[in-house]
């Protein structure tokens, strides 16, 4: 079912992105220094699910960001495998969820490769969302808008062990160049080829990685505004010295404003 999307191993490192790797299930591996949190704090915040089309069993693969009551934004990688999303819930093990299929997927023209730029796609939902303390859009930048201060990341990481499904977040976390975060990732894995793209992409820096494979698409956010989606990561989770990549949200815009437009 989930085939190892790992492109590259190199002694222990590999870079890695797209929805999880069976094989790391049984890791104990999470967001790293999260902590669990509630919705009602990132009420912005989707998780991406993949179906069992037989057994109609649903699992989180990626995270997510509520643009509108109609669509969700989250990492190009993720794509094929979306079915559905899940909103407004702090534990995706929950008895009562909301669960909405997704409709129709619209994938960033010019994204290529599994950990190039323009990783994103926008998920088109089969019914509108309803709105609540537990269920919002996210604020977005402005086309452009640069930011600095610090920064949160979350993920519900239901790699971390067979069921986990706890929404978490890592806060202050600062931004780093992408100079830097290009000879960071360079130290770790010296002969890869490491893509930070300026236009795309931004890093943040913690002393170790702070997302892992089932993070993907989810936000990197200040004060509600979300300024980036998960990009890549490497493999260990947690590795030390590993910062995280982002796609650069405010240099999108323009794009999701324009694809949601054309597509509603
Ligand atoms: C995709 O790349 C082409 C060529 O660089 C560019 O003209 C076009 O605007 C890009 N599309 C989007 C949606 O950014
Ligand atoms: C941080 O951002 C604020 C608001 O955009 C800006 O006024 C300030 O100059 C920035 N600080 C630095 C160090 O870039
Ligand atoms: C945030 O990070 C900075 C630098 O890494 C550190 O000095 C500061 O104590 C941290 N603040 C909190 C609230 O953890
Ligand atoms: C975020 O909000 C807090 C309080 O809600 C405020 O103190 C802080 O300045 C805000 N940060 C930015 C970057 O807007
Ligand atoms: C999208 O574009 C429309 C038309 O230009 C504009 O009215 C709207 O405010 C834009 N939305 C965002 C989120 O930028």
């Amino acid at each position: 079912m989930f085939s190892a999307k790992v492109v590259i191993f190199l002694a222990s490192l590999a870079i890695c992105y797209g929805a999880p790797n069976a094989k790391l299930s049984s890791k104990k591996l999470k967001i790293s220094p999260g902590v669990d949190v509630k919705i009602e704090d990132y009420p912005f915040v989707a998780s991406v699910q993949w179906c069992n089309r037989i057994y109609g069993i649903c699992e989180n693969i990626c995270g997510g960001v509520i643009v509108n009551e109609n669509w969700i934004l989250t990492s190009a990688s993720c794509a094929f495998e979306a079915r559905k999303v899940i909103v407004g819930e702090s534990d995706l093990n929950a008895k009562h969820k909301v669960i909405v299929n997704v409709a129709a997927k619209y994938k960033h023209p010019n994204f290529t490769n599994k950990f190039g730029p323009n990783d994103l796609v926008l998920l088109k939902l089969s019914e509108a969302l309803t709105f609540n303390d537990k269920v919002q859009p996210a604020k977005l930048p402005s086309q452009g808008q640069e930011f600095n201060g610090t920064f949160v990341v979350n993920g519900y990481n239901s790699i971390t062990t067979a069921d986990y499904s706890i929404l978490q977040a890592v806060t202050n976390l600062s931004l780093i160049s992408n100079d830097d975060c290009y000879d960071k990732f360079k130290k770790l894995l010296p002969y890869e080829k490491i893509v930070i793209d300026d236009d795309s992409n931004i890093c943040t820096f913690s002393g170790a990685s702070n997302t892992c494979s089932g993070d993907f698409g989810g936000p990197l956010s200040q004060n509600g505004t979300v300024v980036g989606t998960v990009t890549w990561t490497i493999k260990p989770c947690g590795a030390s010295g590993a910062p995280n990549v982002y796609t650069k949200v405010s240099n999108f815009i323009d794009w999701i404003n324009q694809t949601i437009t054309e597509n509603s």
